[in-house]
């Protein structure tokens, strides 16, 4: 089981009855035989049925400069001879050393005296302030500018890091939240543990690390003011008695991937939100949810924070237009540490993973945008205004005007953009829709109207840095396709009344337990066409599963074993790193893929070689490289999550066992997530 401040996935449904096409099932049967037994490129050209389409996929992938040279590590997993490791293991030749950890110094001038927090002690506002946040998920590395032939600096840059979440009993030293006498104050430490940490960072003594003190190092929080931008600013549903303009919103929650633009802004993804709101039963009973709040999943215990106790702000019934300020992407000047960070409205509200961009050929920028919930749908925004490669302010509001479209994936191998525009495809005031503000503060529920494809769960967009080509990650599903068997569903339920979409033939398997890599072009090579053709990058799998029937499981991985893809990356070369969200402990249905990993994939032969193990009963979310290549780093996210309930008795001590370097602070039962920094012992590029 898994936390249940982090679900692997809540409770919300889709409704739509969306389901994927059933005209076309009987289609699928043959895609799904043909997909099965291939991996390789160019491949799919010459199959009757398939390929004769004009918007067949035809992939591109160009061969990975550098090579992937490394030797592969084995799996993580309890029946290792050594047992299962407390630690990350890297290839031979590689050195994996703690960057900085919850509860460490960011270098906030003046707040020198609180380089580590003695993690015995209770978390507070005042104290993560000035500290790493707990729960780090997606990253990116912006390098200062230099002089030189590259322009940018591998020396010097700044690392912006979200934290997605706070295990409460972390946080307030407390083995039984629930019934835990909870304070202002401890709510106040929890908020503070969320948002962004900007940290500059540089080489000193050949190795990057966080430069204290710095003006830019900064922390973002779920009580930071930001403003509201964009076409649904200062609309009803999101006025507030403390904002009556609908224009300004204290935090940003929930902070799981992100994205960066192409004019050096950080891009912040506001995900399971919903969690963080409650209310009383009688609250409740007087007035009950409205759709808007259970397509959302609003509930009136949320996740168990209990913040409104304390907050009033978090009681959706004393604010009921709070939650409808939350499920936004957030854009935040990494440059500026006085700048306020703008939710920007135009992208639309749902539960945001990450926000992979690309610029077009005429400097059309377009970003994915996927709705981490079991079948819910992928999207793309369409600026309106081009990039201006040579005036930053020209860019400055680029993501407030555009076209948001939901996808359509079509058995045939092609797909559609359908757009999300007020007057268009039923988006009329008669279906709930009073005007564009509405489509997209209500974008699921306008999605469900157009008839998007319903999903295994979009996590994380990577595109190649030379061909674009889109890939996607569709984590797991144990609600696809009609079986309800027990032994076929992850995370062991099946609430009546679920949605539990037909298999299609983008979402194959049902129960789908290992999640599968999608990847798309875009029609003519341009980001903002309306019509794209997708193909299957790799289905994942353990070979040595005993789940039945085996075909279904095993997936079709060319090397080393993963499952329950979620992060993934490009690198400047080509190579796929795919990172690895499962809540297996490499036992059962695991024991081929071991624990959390991060891999290596090259998408010109489909190989798959596992380059990082990871602590115990942690995920390995965030990733990138300075612009050389050279220095990587690695966001190691909840080590020790299901800790017994009884007292503490954590599964991991990392990172303050001494392990991967960190031997700063004594040893103590509480685990911490971190980021790692990853180096090659020759000084050579990453994955080589
Ligand atoms: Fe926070 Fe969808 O992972
Ligand atoms: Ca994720
Ligand atoms: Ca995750």
């Amino acid at each position: 089981m898994t936390s249940v401040f982090h679900p692997n996935n809540d409770e919300t449904i889709n409704p739509s009855g969306n389901e994927s096409i059933r005209e076309v099932i009987a289609q699928f049967t043959g895609r799904r035989t043909f997909l099965k037994g291939t991996l390789a490129a160019g491949v799919l050209t010459g199959l009757g049925g398939f390929s004769t389409s004009a918007l067949a996929y035809t992939p591109s992938p160009a061969p990975v400069g550098g090579g992937i040279t490394f030797t592969g590590v084995g799996p993580n997993r309890p029946s290792n001879d050594g047992g299962f490791i407390d630690a990350i293991t890297v290839p031979v030749g590689y050195t994996a050393r703690v960057l900085i950890g919850w509860g460490d110094a960011i270098g906030r001038p003046g707040a020198m005296a609180n380089t580590h927090w003695d993690a015995a002690t209770p978390m507070t506002e005042a104290l993560q302030l000035t500290t790493f946040g707990q729960h780090n998920d997606g990253m990116h590395f912006f390098p200062f500018p230099t002089a030189g032939a590259a322009g940018v600096s591998s020396d010097r840059g700044l690392l912006c890091v979200n934290h997605e979440y706070v295990d409460p009993g972390l946080s307030v030293n407390s083995a039984t939240y629930g019934s835990h006498a909870l304070t202002a104050a401890e709510v106040a430490g929890q908020i503070a543990s969320h948002g962004v940490s900007v940290l500059e960072l540089r080489k000193v003594g050949g190795e990057m690390k966080v430069q204290r003190p710095s003006v830019l190092a900064r922390r973002i929080t779920g009580k930071t003011p930001m403003r509201i931008s964009g076409p649904a600013a200062g609309n009803a549903l999101l006025k507030t008695a403390a904002d009556p303009t609908g224009t300004q919103v204290l935090g940003t929650l929930n902070n799981c991937a992100h994205g960066f633009t192409p004019w050096g802004t950080y891009l912040t993804c506001e995900e399971n939100f919903n969690g963080y709101f409650g209310t009383t039963a009688a609250k409740l009973a007087a007035t009950p949810l409205s759709n808007l709040e259970k397509r959302y999943g609003i509930s009136s215990g949320g996740f168990g924070y209990r913040w409104h106790e304390q907050d009033p702000r978090f009681d959706f019934r004393d604010n009921p237009n709070e939650p409808n300020r939350f499920g936004w992407v957030v854009e935040i000047d990494p440059w500026n540490p006085n700048s306020q960070p703008v939710k920007r409205t135009a992208l639309g509200r749902f539960k945001h993973e990450s926000a992979g961009h690309v610029v077009g050929a005429d400097n059309t920028v377009t970003v994915y945008l996927g709705d981490d919930e079991r079948n819910d749908y992928m999207y793309k925004f369409v600026c309106a205004g081009k990039f201006n490669p040579t005036n930053r302010a020209a860019n400055r509001d680029l993501l407030d005007s555009g076209t948001l479209y939901v996808a359509k994936f079509n058995a045939d191998g092609s797909g559609t953009w359908l757009p999300l525009v007020w007057g268009q495809g039923g988006l009329t005031a008669e279906n709930g829709f009073a005007d564009q503000p509405e489509v997209l503060i209500k974008a699921r529920q306008a999605a469900d109207r157009l008839g998007a494809t319903m999903m295994d769960r979009p996590e994380w967009v990577a595109v190649h840095p030379t061909t674009r080509e889109v890939y996607l990650t569709l984590t797991n599903n144990n609600r696809r396709g009609t079986s309800t068997a027990s032994s076929n569903n992850p995370n062991g339920s099946t609430t009546a009344g679920s949605a539990r979409p037909p298999l299609d033939a983008t979402n194959p398997r049902q129960d789908n337990k290992y999640g599968h890599i999608l990847r798309w072009n875009e029609t003519g090579g341009n980001v903002g066409a309306t019509t794209f053709a997708w193909d299957i990058f790799v289905e994942c799998g353990d070979k040595a599963t005993t789940l039945s029937p085996a075909s279904r499981y095993q997936g079709n991985i060319m090397g080393d074993d993963l499952g329950a893809p979620d992060g993934l990356w490009f690198d400047k070369d080509g190579r796929l790193w795919i990172q690895t969200d499962q809540q297996g402990d490499g036992t059962g249905d695991w024991v081929n893929i071991g624990g959390n990993m991060m891999s290596c994939a090259d998408p010109s032969t489909g190989q798959i070689t596992r380059f990082l193990t990871s602590p115990k009963n942690c995920e390995v979310t965030g990733v990138v490289t300075t612009p050389d290549g050279k220095t990587m780093f690695v966001g190691i996210q909840h080590p020790g999550e299901d800790w017994a309930p009884g007292g503490f008795t954590a599964k991991s001590t990392w990172p303050d066992s001494g392990v991967n370097g960190m031997t700063t602070q004594a040893v103590v039962a509480k685990p911490r997530s971190s980021v790692v920094r990853i180096t090659k012992d020759n000084g050579g590029v990453i994955g080589t």
